[in-house]
């Protein structure tokens, strides 16, 4: 297909290289920035756009990746006839598009993408929807070539898959960060955590997350929940989380505790 990239951040990067490997060809990636956009189209053999009505009509498909606040704006600049578009956002209603075009739809990876690192594509759930039956069909063509996992979704549900992936990943990743702090602050590495960090992630592949949990919190250990929350007086946002953390695995251990027994 052509394909003309909106947005060239992370994910458009990431997305553009793995479908440019599957022999797509792209017309013109357009960002906000010069920088952004000249950087993606290059690695794509694009031209380059930073003004909105400079987004050429007759690509096959538009492909929009731009920060959620800023589409309504973006889109409402672009006019590319009645092609077929589709964004990528998790938490944005598919008809968003439809100030742009009555042929749009949705493609929603489930991973998380950083511009500079690639990542395997096969596993990633994608979900997608579509306003038209045929427009699903290319969607569903264009994403099964690159992912085994391929749902459709309509946007109520879509909106909850994103905010479990925000727990899932984004505040577990705040997490490691602070965990790398409190370990900087000591000269302490943050590698001996990896090992750690992977078997809680391999664990629940095959127990539920509730299962699974360990630690002070779950035991109930006071004493130690207090030496702790003492080593973080100098940290009250996180004495704050560690609080919240704990008092939150404790009651879903005494929750579920109590199902059991019921
Ligand atoms: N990254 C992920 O892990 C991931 C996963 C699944 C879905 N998504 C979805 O993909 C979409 C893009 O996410 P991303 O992580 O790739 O974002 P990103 O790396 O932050 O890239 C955002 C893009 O939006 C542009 N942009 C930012 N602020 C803007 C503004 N005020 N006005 C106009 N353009 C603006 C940026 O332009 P400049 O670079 O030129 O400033 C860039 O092209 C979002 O809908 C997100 O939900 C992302």
């Amino acid at each position: 297909m052509n394909i003309t990239l909106i947005g060239a951040g992370n994910l458009a990067t990431q997305l553009g290289l793995a479908l440019q490997e599957k022999g797509h060809r792209f017309v013109q990636v357009f960002s906000r920035t010069a920088e952004s956009a000249e950087a993606l189209a290059f690695l794509l053999g694009a031209e380059a756009v930073t003004r909105p009505e400079l987004v050429r009509p007759g690509a096959d498909l538009y492909i929009c990746a731009l920060k959620d606040d800023a589409l309504s704006d973006v889109l409402s600049g672009i006019q590319v006839g009645n092609a077929l578009m589709v964004h990528t956002a998790g938490s944005v209603p598919m008809d968003v598009l439809s100030v742009c075009t009555s042929d749009y739809g949705v493609i929603y990876p489930l991973q998380t993408f950083s511009k500079g690192r690639k990542v395997e594509f096969r596993s990633i759930p994608f979900y997608i929807e579509a306003a038209r039956l045929e427009s699903l069909q290319v969607i569903q063509a264009l994403v099964a070539d690159l992912s085994d996992t391929v749902r459709v979704v309509d946007s109520e549900h879509r909106k909850y898959i994103h905010l479990a992936a925000v727990f899932a990943s984004n505040f577990v990743n705040y997490l490691y960060a602070i965990s790398g702090d409190i370990l900087q602050e000591q000269q302490l590495s943050f590698d001996d955590m990896l090992p750690l960090i992977d078997e809680v992630a391999r664990k629940v592949h095959t127990m539920m997350p509730s299962k699974a949990q360990t630690g002070p919190a779950v035991r109930y250990d006071q004493q130690v929940m207090g030496k702790q929350l003492a080593l973080l007086q100098n940290h009250p946002e996180w004495a704050q989380l560690y609080e919240l953390l704990s008092k939150g695995i404790h009651k879903q251990a005494t929750d579920k505790a109590a199902s059991t027994n019921n």
